[in-house]
């Protein structure tokens, strides 16, 4: 993948006000408009296997599978409009018929728009560590994002997440691993990139610059 967008875009007034619908799309709008939920045909005009990236940032790994994989739909959700805007640029730029964000909380999409076994797999990269104790609660991968994730996803669908976080990843670790519907597998290998746009996402790219190792979990979902 050629380096050919530039990470410290930021948005100008007159962007900040454009229409990027479908690339950009708040979900407080969308449960609006379609309270019974929305089915991923209606979101991507096809049947393509779905994957989800939750908490997807500037958009870099929803950008580069997207390309990648074109028999496959991406989904960024992104609690930061101006984050999930700025990663449907990209997607605006190359006219994406894959890839699409939508802006707000990953729970409300998973209870409120999407529907059990719909989803291939579900991504969640460097979710936010919330260092103090009395905001644990907050981390997004927790007991009812699994039940939710294990509900949403089809038989044989994965659960990708990384972090630079041991802590939180040995939390995810105890949550997946002891649970009877998901296998654990070989943690992907790391790779050596070959541009500062090959990276799996831009806080991998942040955190290998700076030296520090990075978790990689894979689990498949076995019945
Ligand atoms: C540390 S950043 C990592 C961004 C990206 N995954 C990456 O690796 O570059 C975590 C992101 O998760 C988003 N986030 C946190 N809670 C969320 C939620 N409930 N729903 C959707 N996004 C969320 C934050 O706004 C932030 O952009």
């Amino acid at each position: 993948m050629s380096p050919e967008i530039d990470e410290t875009e930021v948005e100008t007034e007159v962007e900040m006000r454009q229409d990027l619908r479908p690339w950009f799309q708040a979900i407080d709008d969308l449960v609006a408009a379609h309270p019974q939920g929305l089915s991923f045909p209606e979101i991507f005009g096809n049947d393509k296997p779905v994957e989800i990236d939750v908490g997807c940032g500037r958009g870099l790994f929803v950008h580069s599978a997207s390309r990648r994989n074109p028999d496959r739909n991406y989904l960024g959700i992104e609690l930061d409009y101006k984050e999930g805007r700025r990663a449907s640029r990209r997607l605006v730029k190359v006219a994406s018929s894959n890839g699409r964000i939508f802006g707000g909380d990953v729970m409300v999409a998973f209870r409120k728009l999407f529907s059990p076994g719909t989803v291939s797999a579900i991504h969640v990269y460097f979710p936010d560590p919330w260092w103090k104790r009395r905001h644990r609660s907050r981390r997004v991968f927790n007991v009812n994002f699994l039940d939710r994730t294990n509900e949403l996803l089809i038989p044989g669908g994965f659960v990708h997440s990384w972090t630079d976080v041991e802590e939180y990843f040995e939390g995810i670790c105890a949550l997946m691993d002891n649970h009877p519907d998901f296998e654990k597998l070989p943690a992907p290998e790391e790779r050596i990139p070959q541009n500062d746009m090959d990276y799996q996402t831009s806080f991998e790219r942040k955190k290998r610059k700076l030296g520090l190792p990075i978790y990689r979990g894979l689990w498949r979902k076995v019945r």
